[in-house]
């Protein structure tokens, strides 16, 4: 039985509940399902799972799809996956915490994921990947908190000002800064990544001026800074700039509880800074990954491969996403097939997998830890006793580089 860890820092006050002002990210593809968000909400604060292909960490779905093309099998497999993950995770959150569902807006079912986490009764939706304008018809009549991703201010002034018309705020903003975190970045391009406009201190104090010119001062509504965050002293700083809470994903990735394969975790935790790389995903948005294998080979390609684009049925049959560059042909998009790859490297598939990764560093090095000691680490300062490295049991990134 776990118990709920307590703080000093100020809680995350989330649809009545107050909870550890610390949030564990979606990751797709599996890499955040029930066991990761489950243990991260039994111990007081919110964990997500990614609602994207979840069919993968169930052998029986699998076996009726594995093979299959066909989308509505597919899609129907995922949204049952998504059932199942909503009520494992809540289960084992013993009532602590809170259980969200992260839904990129960029994939194709977006919307039936967002109703099915609200029937599942997912305590939030969490949506990223794009401007989630009709959120609040999607979750009407539920009680699920809706929450948005959002990298800069423009985005944030967007939402509320659409949100307000169908009378609807969102119940906390996800700030993410597209210079440091992982997976799809909120940057129309690879170069405006760095844009000041992205700066935590400059979108905090750019939302809490905007909450005041829209009159929202006394909304109370949690802005949650995610990107980069390694250390309790960036958890005090973001706190004290104005963040009510802030998410991590790729620490969380490779705690012991993190529902990808060990493989997964070894990749991301070996990564040195000039393996972390940005590119062009095939979902029009830059994204941040370690230059795996298959990474470094597509990268090689990637130009030639834009040059012959051409529309085609989606490889897989699946349609994943709702604008695809290969399946669609938009030749400065990405051209490989996501969910191929990250289904890859969920298995830890070291050379064909996908593995995205932000670009600073992680709490503890290249050392796994738990759930535990890493919240313990965010919210109190406190380190684990043992500082033990496990020794690597797979090949190490460069090596693999290198055929067998
Ligand atoms: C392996 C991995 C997969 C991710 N997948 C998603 C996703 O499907 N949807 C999403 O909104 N964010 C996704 N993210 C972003 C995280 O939720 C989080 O906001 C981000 O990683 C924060 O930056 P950090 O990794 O520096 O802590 C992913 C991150 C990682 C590491």
């Amino acid at each position: 039985m776990t118990t709920v860890l307590q703080t000093v820092l100020d809680r995350l006050k989330l649809k009545g509940k107050s909870l550890l002002p610390i949030v564990q990210g979606g990751m797709g593809v599996g890499v955040s399902a029930h066991r990761l968000a489950g243990t991260v909400a039994s111990y007081g604060a919110m964990g997500t799972i990614s609602s994207v292909d979840l069919r993968r960490h169930h052998p029986d779905l699998m076996l009726q799809t594995g093979r299959s093309r066909n989308k509505e099998l597919i899609d129907s497999a995922n949204l049952l996956a998504l059932d199942r993950e909503i009520k494992a995770a809540k289960k084992m959150s013993a009532g602590n915490g809170l259980i969200a569902v992260n839904v990129m807006r960029a994939v194709s079912e977006y919307a039936s994921y967002v109703r099915q986490a609200c029937e599942s009764e997912a305590d939030a939706v969490v949506v990223g990947a794009g401007l989630p304008l009709d959120l609040p018809e999607l979750t009407e009549g539920h009680k699920t908190a809706i929450i948005p991703i959002l990298s800069d201010v423009r985005g944030i002034g967007l939402i509320l000002k659409k949100w307000m018309r169908k009378n609807r705020l969102p119940d906390a903003i996800v700030i993410e800064n597209p210079r440091f975190a992982a997976g799809h970045l909120g940057a129309p391009t690879a170069e405006a990544l760095n844009n000041p406009n992205f700066a935590f201190n400059n979108v905090l104090e750019g939302t809490l001026q905007l909450f005041k010119d829209m009159g929202l001062e006394k909304e109370n509504i949690p802005l949650i800074t995610a990107g980069g965050i390694h250390s309790h002293e960036q958890v005090l700083k973001l706190m004290g700039m104005g963040a009510n809470a802030v998410q991590l994903g790729s620490a969380f990735a490779v705690t012991e509880e993190g529902d990808a394969h060990p493989n997964f975790k070894k990749v991301l935790v070996e990564a040195k800074p000039e393996d972390i790389v940005t590119f062009m995903s095939v979902a029009g948005l830059p994204a941040r990954a370690v230059r795996t294998p298959w990474l470094a080979n597509y990268l090689e390609k990637e130009e030639k491969l834009q040059r012959i684009a051409k529309k085609r049925p989606c490889t897989v049959g699946f349609d994943c996403l709702a604008s695809c560059g290969l399946r669609d042909g938009i030749s400065k998009h990405g051209q490989f097939c996501i969910d191929t790859q990250l289904a890859f490297a969920l298995a830890g598939d070291i050379k064909r997998g996908l593995f995205f990764r932000g670009s600073e560093k992680l709490p503890f090095g290249n050392a796994i830890r738990s759930v535990r000691d890493l919240l313990e680490l965010l919210l109190n300062g406190i380190k684990p006793s043992i500082e033990a490295v496990r020794t690597p049991t797979v090949r190490s990134i460069t090596e693999a580089l290198v055929p067998a």
